[in-house]
């Protein structure tokens, strides 16, 4: 299924792949709410959409972490007929686990597992009533095996994977579909916010992961891997001991 007119809600809608999505779905014809805290970079997007694709945009300030922010999303969720929702914000955080700053944890479980969780929960029923539209999660790669000194964040990210193939399962017979895209690493912020700019330097494109995660979404499929190297890596995890598969993405997420 494609999608090309109604409303498309995108979080963290201000760079990176946010930024991505939501340029993709204007220029397919859909009208578009972004989300993020940043107003600036939220209000430039907007006009840059409104002028280039002659599209409706509206933008929502909310710093998605914090839960009265959050409800004025959700309660716009819940009267807006929503063909696309990307849970798309979020960030990581890199270090020895003992030393993780506390409070940054509790934002990072809030934005990443929580805030996802109560948005798809609020777009779902009109969904259902409408019998179509799609949800897409980001995760990652991170999702597949545990990674020491990005623990806290690997976990976030398998939350995200589980819980949309178990809505994707659900939800099928409805006529709504539920994606976990999957990046690996990518040319955005995320590693400069993550207190590692230099981490995985093979990164992706952003629109390398924007034309995964629409190709893959026309195909209905319930996960999708950017990337020929990281499906293979992603999907060869579970099959080696965990000690091993630790070791080498302890490696390889080493600050250099
Ligand atoms: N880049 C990678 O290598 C990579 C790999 C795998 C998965 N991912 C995932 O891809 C998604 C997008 O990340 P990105 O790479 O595009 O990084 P990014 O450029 O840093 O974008 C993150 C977006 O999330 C928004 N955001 C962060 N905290 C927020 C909050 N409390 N409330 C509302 N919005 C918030 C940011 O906007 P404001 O700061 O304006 O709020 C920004 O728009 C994330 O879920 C990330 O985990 C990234």
């Amino acid at each position: 299924m494609t999608y090309t007119s109604g409303w498309a809600v995108v979080t963290g809608a201000s760079s990176g792949l946010g930024r991505g999505f939501a340029t993709k779905l204007a220029a397919d014809g859909m009208s578009v709410v972004l989300v993020a805290r940043s107003a600036g970079p939220l209000h430039d997007l907007a006009d840059e959409l409104r002028e280039t694709y002659g599209t409706e945009v509206e933008v929502i300030v909310a710093d998605l972490a914090d839960a009265d922010a959050r409800s004025t999303v959700i309660a716009d969720l819940e009267t807006r007929d929503v063909e696309v929702l990307i849970n798309n914000a979020g960030f990581a955080t890199s270090g020895d686990f003992a030393d993780e700053n506390p409070a940054r944890i509790a934002e990072m479980i809030s934005l990443n597992c929580l805030t996802l969780t109560l948005l798809s929960r609020a777009a779902v029923p009109g969904m259902i009533a409408r019998g179509r539209g799609a949800i897409v999660n980001v995760a990652s790669t991170a999702a597949f095996q545990p990674i020491p000194t990005m623990g806290t964040y690997a976990a976030t990210k398998a939350f995200v994977l589980r819980l949309s193939l178990a809505m994707w399962h659900e939800l099928r017979p409805s006529g709504v579909t539920v994606m976990a895209l999957c990046p690996g690493a990518t040319e955005t912020d995320f590693w400069r916010i993550a207190g590692n700019p230099d981490g995985f330097r093979r990164r992706r494109t952003v629109a390398q992961v924007v034309a995964t995660c629409f190709d893959s979404l026309a195909k209905g499929s319930p996960v999708a891997i950017d990337g020929a190297l990281n499906t293979v890596l992603a999907r060869t995890a579970p099959f080696v001991p965990d000690r091993l598969t630790m070791a080498i993405a302890r490696f390889i997420a080493r600050r250099p």
